[in-house]
Order: C-alpha cells, then structure tokens, then sequence
C-alpha cells in the first residue's frame, strides 16, 4: 500500500502519476509484463494458456464466460455451493442451456457436494473454489471429462493447486491480488472459437488476447496493484509459503472455534475454507455483544454476510497470523466470561 501511495505522487521517478501515465507507454507495459508473467510463473503455466487483465468483476465473468464458451445450443454445467455461483449460473441461462449439476442450498450450503455427474456434451463445468459467503472451499479438485471453469475471486494464489488442469481461472483482484476493478482471466485458448454467437469486441477474449489486454484502456491502477502483490507473493517465497501461512492460520481458528462450546460452525469440516471461517454463536443472544466486543478490540469486519448471517471471519494472504492469534485470544477471553 505503501508503495501504491508513493506511485500516486510518483511512479518510479517519472516525474508523472500512476494515474495520469499513457497506457501504451512503456511504464505501463513494463507494469503490465510483470503482471503477466507473474501470474505465469506462480501458476506454472504453459503455452495453452493465456493470462489477461479485464475490466469489471467477477460478476462481469458471470456474463463473460457463457458468452464466449456456451453455444446457444450447447449446455453447460454449474455446480451451485453459494450466492456467487448462483449468481453465475443465472447469468449463464442467458446464453444457453444450463444443468445446475448440484446445489447446496438445501443443505444450507455448508458441504461440498462430490458425488454428482454432469452431463455427457456439457461445453464445462463451472464451480467456486471458494465460497466467500458460506465459508466452504473445494480441497480437490472435481475430475470430470468437462474443461473446468473455477471462479477463484476469494482464493486465487492462496495455496499451489495444478492450474494447468483448468479450462478458464477467473478471479476478481479485491481478495488475495490488487484493487477493485480488474479481473484476473487466466483462459486455455483452445476452447476459444467454439461459439457461433457474435461476440461484442470488448467481451470477446480472443480480441484482448490479440490485443495483449490493451484492447482500450485497462485499469491502470488496479493493474498496478496486483503486479506488486504478485511481486511481494513471490518475493515471500510463493504459493507454497502462502499455503503454509494459510494453513496455520486456518487451524488455529477453527481449533478455536471447536475448543468453545460457545461456538459453532455448520460447515463440514473437510470443506472447510480457510479464507473465510463462518460461524455462530450457540445463543444468538450473544452475537450482538460479541461484535461489539470485537469492535472495541479494532476488529472490524467480522458480521457474517447479511443472508447468512453469525460471524465471518476472512483470513486472506495479507492478513498476519497475529491477527487471528489475535482474534482466538478474545473468543477465549469472551467464552469464559459468557459460557
Ligand atoms: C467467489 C466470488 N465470486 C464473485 C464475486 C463478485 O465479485 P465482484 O464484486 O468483483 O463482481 C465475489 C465477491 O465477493 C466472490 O467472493
């Protein structure tokens, strides 16, 4: 963040701002190939695959993903654990036909689902890696004939996963990458071309492909940002390294939470996500004072999503393991006084 700032006021003695700096200069370009290459090189990626750079969030992959891989005719599969891949298979529905191959929402959502099938013709079969909301997280991956689509926005980069088995990574930057506004959309380009549908220029990734992500003017800014998180994930040592972190961080909290018999969590503990820990308090009563109490301490942002509702807390790449230490030691301190 540091170093953000100080590009606001100089980029790399320019003289001018990040902001203000040409997108077709040669310090964007440069800020951009590391980005590009960074990406390469934390995913091991090969030669089929392309790394973009695009506009919007992962809800525009929602839209961006159907229009480019499922034909009017075609069929594609989604498998449902949450809001977000709710969301998306909707916004697939769109473009052509969509089996939702499994949804968790009868269950409340606090299990991944392994035992379903997709069918035989499916153009791909699209999950969350992570469920931000519901606070589940696939920890193997599916193994299905269907090129996989993952919407990694809330765990990308968070442990080394065999990427080059993916059909199409999407990721909005907000969580473990950058600033709002750009999408990360890492795409085997031989799925590409297999729509008849006209597909508009600024949607169509062969056209940004061509364009090596500078169809138009990209989110500068945004882009900045995650080439120096990417920097400083492989300066830390890489995927492995944030996997260990994530890991003990992970551990100490749910270990926390089934310590305290003023705890729960409904989530099966295989599929348990260790970038969003989501639990309640047994007597709802005491939820508000917990918060308040969380508050004081300076923790903010630990409401659980307002359709689920109890307590999340979310434990991305940048947040130190003395922040949950910090956090167990008040859910500790807060049990004794209230158990
Ligand atoms: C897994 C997942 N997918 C999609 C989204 C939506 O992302 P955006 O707000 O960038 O469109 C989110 C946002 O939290 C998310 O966590």
């Amino acid at each position: 963040m540091e170093q953000a700032a100080a590009a606001i006021h100089d980029f790399n003695g320019t003289g001018l701002s990040i902001l203000e700096i040409g997108h077709r200069t040669k310090h964007f370009q440069a800020v951009l190939d590391e980005a590009i290459a960074s990406v390469r090189s934390l995913m091991q990626l090969g030669d089929e695959h392309e790394v973009l750079f695009l506009h919007g969030g992962a809800t525009t992959q929602f839209m961006q993903v159907p229009m480019n891989l499922l034909d009017e005719q075609g069929i594609a599969a989604y498998h449902v654990n949450g809001v977000w891949g709710k969301k998306a298979a909707k916004e697939a529905a769109l473009f052509g036909k969509v089996a939702v191959v499994s949804d968790s929402e009868s269950n409340g959502n606090t299990a991944i689902d392994k035992a379903f099938e997709i069918p035989g013709e499916a153009s791909y079969l699209h999950i969350t890696s992570n469920n931000t909301v519901e606070g589940t997280q696939w920890h193997q991956f599916p193994d299905v004939a269907a090129p996989v689509v993952a919407d990694m926005s809330s765990d990308i980069f968070s442990r080394p996963i065999d990427f080059r088995r993916f059909g199409l990574i999407y990721a909005g930057a907000q969580k473990n990458m950058g600033a709002a506004g750009v999408n990360l959309v890492v795409v085997r380009k031989d799925l590409l071309d297999r729509v008849s549908r006209k597909i508009p220029a600024i949607m169509d990734y062969r056209q940004h492909i061509a364009a090596g992500s500078l169809m138009n003017t990209p989110p500068v800014f945004p882009v900045y940002v995650s080439m120096l998180t990417l920097r400083w994930i492989l300066a830390e040592g890489g995927l492995t390294v944030m996997e260990q972190r994530n890991r003990e961080k992970a551990e100490l909290l749910y270990q926390t939470i089934d310590s305290l018999p003023i705890f729960k969590t409904l989530v099966k503990k295989e599929d348990r996500s260790w970038m969003n820990a989501v639990f309640f308090l047994n007597d709802p009563a005491l939820e508000a004072s917990f918060l308040e109490r969380c508050a004081k301490e300076g923790m903010v942002g630990v409401k659980g999503y307002r359709t689920v509702g109890g307590i999340r807390v979310s434990m991305y790449n940048a947040l130190p393991l003395s922040s949950v230490e910090a956090i167990c030691s008040l859910m500790r301190d807060f049990a004794a006084k209230n158990g």
